[in-house]
């Protein structure tokens, strides 16, 4: 099949490391590549409800899944357009790195669709990210016909529905459900020194304190950029706050002047003493393969590392919800759209209802690690054990929404509060980093 990597953004050390100037020059560059397919692939003759093959020109799909598991789940719905759309060039404009979940694509997404260049489809998480950084600003297609022939408003789960839409019309199909609040851990790490999982944080801690006599790191973390100790913090929030005060803290209820935010800060602080002492100079990216290699006994991260690990052949893990989360899901979405004045309009809607399918969703799912968003999907054999139990969670569990990754805030605000974090993993200073997350929640217009 015809796939093509632009650049070498294939390449995901590379890319996360990748300098300024070749960044723009990759921004600069799919803009003109952008152009060239316009005049190859546009159809404009809306052919959307009955989903044809598409007949020739291009898909160019923006992602940031460059990683062990993105890439094979990636390839897999590739794999499955081609056979429907054989015709078809795709270009697979992945792209790694940044501020962040997903920080360089999204500021050379950014900068092609303020130019009126936009990929064919892009990542885009549901909820804030959608529809505040697209939707509002005009640069999306509805595609009420795509949900209307799928039927998708009977087989998502409400709070999906909810955040795909926005002003009486659906904006974007979920192809799946990550859960960002759990602690990966290695079994063989675990098993030799004869511990048990932590449920709490004194647990975590009296973990942390024993491995750290015998020199292994608790806590693998990569903060070379604004982003993990944001995650990490997120899933701390929810564990001191609670379910429905930590979705208080995005909608103004919740006052980030709380004590229990400084209370969360203080074990964000202790996580941190037992985490890898370079983690400012590692990679998020980069973190998964300290626990592949046992130089970590645990990270806290989404489940898309359980896709990494599969990738990388690796099975001595287990996972945990964080401490104190049981109960909670924190969910996340990955989802494609419409942008408008998409160059191949006609490959595009076809990606998109893929993404829709039932099969797109259990080729893909099992591989990237997640769950389907589909209600009615899950039942394939290539499910792992991981994901049986999360698919059970998410029907049971108390549902809120990630910050890191797009659903809770609009974008300036996670910026806001990953780079917060950011500077608590370097000054471990509680009162002034609770002090800018309070201004942080004001710039966003949410008092405290
Ligand atoms: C998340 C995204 C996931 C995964 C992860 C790490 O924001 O939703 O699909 O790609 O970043 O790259």
């Amino acid at each position: 099949m015809s796939v093509q990597t632009r650049g070498s953004s294939s390449s995901y050390l590379f890319a996360a490391r990748m300098d300024r100037r070749r960044f723009l020059r990759m921004a600069l560059g799919t803009a003109g590549l952008a152009a060239v397919g316009a005049t190859v692939g546009f159809s404009p003759a809306p052919s959307r409800g009955a989903a044809p093959a598409a007949e020739g020109g291009k898909l160019e799909i923006f992602s940031w899944w460059t990683a062990p598991g993105e890439v094979e789940a990636l390839n897999a719905l590739y794999d499955l357009y081609k056979q429907q759309n054989p015709g078809v060039e795709i270009i697979n404009a992945a792209l790694a790195g940044g501020t962040g979940a997903g920080g360089n694509m999204k500021a050379v997404l950014q900068t092609r669709m303020l130019a009126g260049q936009p990929p064919d489809s892009f990542q885009v998480h549901l909820g804030h990210e959608l529809i505040d950084s697209h939707v509002k600003a005009g640069r999306m297609e509805p595609i009420d016909d795509i949900y209307a022939s799928l039927g998708l408003n009977d087989v998502f789960p409400k709070g999906l529905l909810d955040n795909s839409s926005y002003d009486g019309h659906q904006w974007s199909v979920p192809v799946n459900i990550h859960r960002s609040n759990i602690l990966w851990y290695n079994t063989k790490i675990f098993n030799d020194n004869g511990l048990t999982p932590p449920a709490t944080w004194d647990d975590y801690f009296a973990i942390a304190e024993k491995l750290k006599a015998k020199g292994i790191v608790m806590a693998a973390l990569g903060e070379s950029s604004p982003g993990e100790t944001g995650h990490y913090f997120e899933t701390v929030l929810q564990s001191v706050l609670g379910a429905d005060a930590y979705k208080g803290l995005w909608t103004g209820a919740t006052a980030w002047t709380d004590s229990r935010i400084t209370d969360a800060l203080n074990i964000m602080k202790r996580i941190l003493d037992y985490a890898n002492p370079d983690y400012l100079s590692v990679a998020w990216g980069d973190v998964a393969e300290m626990v592949v290699k046992g130089t970590a006994a645990t990270q806290i991260d989404g489940d898309w590392r359980n896709g990494y690990y599969k990738g990388k052949q690796f099975s001595d893990y287990s996972w945990v919800p964080v401490p104190g989360t049981k109960g909670i899901y924190s969910a996340l979405a990955d989802s494609f759209g419409l942008p408008k004045g998409a160059p191949d309009r006609d490959n595009a809607i076809a990606w998109v209802k893929l993404c829709g399918t039932r099969e797109g969703q259990d080729a893909f799912n099992p591989l990237k690690g997640s769950i389907p968003a589909r209600t009615d999907a899950g039942q394939s054999p290539n499910y792992d054990d991981y994901q049986k139990q999360a698919m059970q969670d998410f029907k049971t569990n108390t549902i809120v929404p990630s910050v890191v990754h797009g659903f809770a805030a609009k974008e300036s605000w996670v910026t806001d509060y990953v780079n917060a974090m950011n500077a608590f993993a370097t000054n471990r200073d509680v009162a002034a980093t609770q002090n800018a997350l309070v201004q942080a929640a004001a710039d966003a217009g949410v008092g405290s």
